[in-house]
């Protein structure tokens, strides 16, 4: 898709005192926990990556990624997993690290069918919420920032498999045909 990076929402700076603040309270909660921090791929890669190297506890590292499937012009809410966990979370205190809630569709599922497996506790942390988006009765147990209804790239976010790599988050605007 052509567009246009019309804003600059959050600099890397601006990302970087969040998950320093984030990290210190995540890693005071589960600094004897050894948790399964499971990295939603691929969105939250960079934010996980960034995150973990500040928490500096024993965790266990894994990734998942799950995509919406079905009707494609109404999410339908369900789930496919494209790639699941290598690690056993039963008995494990997990914490999902994500991106970005929209609707919140993935993310219920995907916490669905986590549960399932019997983790001794199961937490959510996205970097970044877009509550007025929601449709699905989820929210994150941590979020580093609130933002308005806007397509964001940079920082692990991408439209159309571009602009993963940017070091900041910035407003998408489509270039009109
Ligand atoms: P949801 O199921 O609607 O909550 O959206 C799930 C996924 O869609 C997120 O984890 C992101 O990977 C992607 N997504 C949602 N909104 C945006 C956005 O503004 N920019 C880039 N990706 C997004
Ligand atoms: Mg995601």
């Amino acid at each position: 898709m052509k567009g246009n990076i019309k804003e600059i929402l959050f600099t890397r700076e601006q990302i970087r005192d969040k998950i320093a603040e984030a990290a210190r309270s995540l890693a005071e909660e589960y600094k004897d926990k050894d948790p399964v921090i499971v990295c939603t791929l691929k969105g939250a890669f960079i934010f996980c990556a960034d995150l973990i190297r500040e928490m500096d506890i024993p965790c266990t590292v894994d990734f998942i990624s799950a995509s919406s499937y079905g009707d494609d012009t109404v999410s339908s809410g369900n789930v496919m997993i494209k790639k699941d966990l290598d690690t056993d979370i039963k008995g494990r205190h997990v914490l999902i690290i994500e991106d970005i809630i929209d609707s919140g569709n993935t993310l219920y599922k995907l916490k669905e069918i986590l549960l399932k497996r019997n983790p001794a506790s199961l937490k959510i942390c996205t970097l970044l919420d877009k509550p007025s988006r929601r449709t699905a009765d989820i929210n994150p147990d941590v979020r580093l920032f609130t933002i308005p209804d806007k397509f964001v790239i940079g920082y692990g976010m991408d439209v159309a498999e571009k602009y993963r790599q940017l070091p900041y988050i910035g407003i998408f605007e489509p270039l009109g045909e």
